[in-house]
């Protein structure tokens, strides 16, 4: 499956938003990443319903939103996404978690499913005919700038493998978290598809935006 990469809009130079998309839709970057944080799903708050309209309505890139709220099924309608878009919802975020994948399909948008650091994978069994994609966490979610969880690139290794062998070769595996350059290529060697790229690779300080994403290219290729 062909590598793409999300940037993660919370690590974005918010005084300079409209140039930055540019040089992304430039780039051929694949997926904005919009996190959604409500203060009690994780301990933040960042960016909210507004910024993904305002993304959705004057970038032709399409939209990857991470929903880390409490029961997503109850406010999917705030948000304005559609088809080509992707949009997650964590399985420790619902008791509904199939009628959460559900809305998503039903409003013509892709459904990821996403899982911290300790879910199983068994969570997937039943509902691998209503997802596009599995995102796994690779830190836990909340915050950029932290440290891998080690033991999640060898979960990514066991998911493709529990997809593989369900017949699911079509769903796509994201990562988010700590995806540096050198983690980014030990993920896409696991067989990760799509990268979250935050303050460890292509917002690094030291780089162009231009340069960051170039080096993630060739880390993940
Ligand atoms: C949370 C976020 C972060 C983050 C990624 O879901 O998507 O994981 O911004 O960037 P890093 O970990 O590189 O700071
Ligand atoms: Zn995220």
């Amino acid at each position: 499956m062909k590598k793409q990469i999300a940037p993660s809009m919370m690590c974005v130079d918010f005084m300079n938003i409209g140039e930055n998309i540019k040089v992304m839709e430039k780039c051929g970057i694949e997926y904005l990443h919009i996190d959604i944080m409500d203060g009690e799903f994780v301990n933040n708050y960042t960016l909210g319903t507004d910024f993904c309209k305002v993304l959705k309505q004057n970038s032709s890139i399409p939209l990857d939103i991470h929903l880390m709220i409490e029961k997503p099924e109850n406010k999917m309608h705030w948000f304005e996404f559609g088809e080509g878009d992707y949009v997650s919802v964590h399985y420790e975020s619902t008791k509904h978690i199939q009628r959460a994948l559900q809305q998503i399909k039903s409003k013509g948008a892709k459904p990821m499913i996403a899982l911290n650091p300790a879910t199983p994978l068994e969570v997937l069994e039943w509902v691998l005919p209503d997802i596009d994609a599995v995102l796994l966490m690779t830190v836990n979610p909340g915050f950029a700038g932290q440290k891998l969880v080690p033991q999640t690139l060898e979960k990514i290794t066991a998911c493709r493998k529990f997809l593989d062998e369900r017949g699911y070769e079509n769903i796509e595996i994201e990562v988010d978290g700590n995806v540096s350059f050198e983690n980014a290529r030990k993920m896409s060697d696991a067989g990760a598809d799509i990268f979250v790229a935050g303050s460890s690779s292509m917002f690094k300080k030291e780089l162009t935006l231009e340069e960051g994403i170039a080096q993630l290219r060739e880390a993940i290729k």
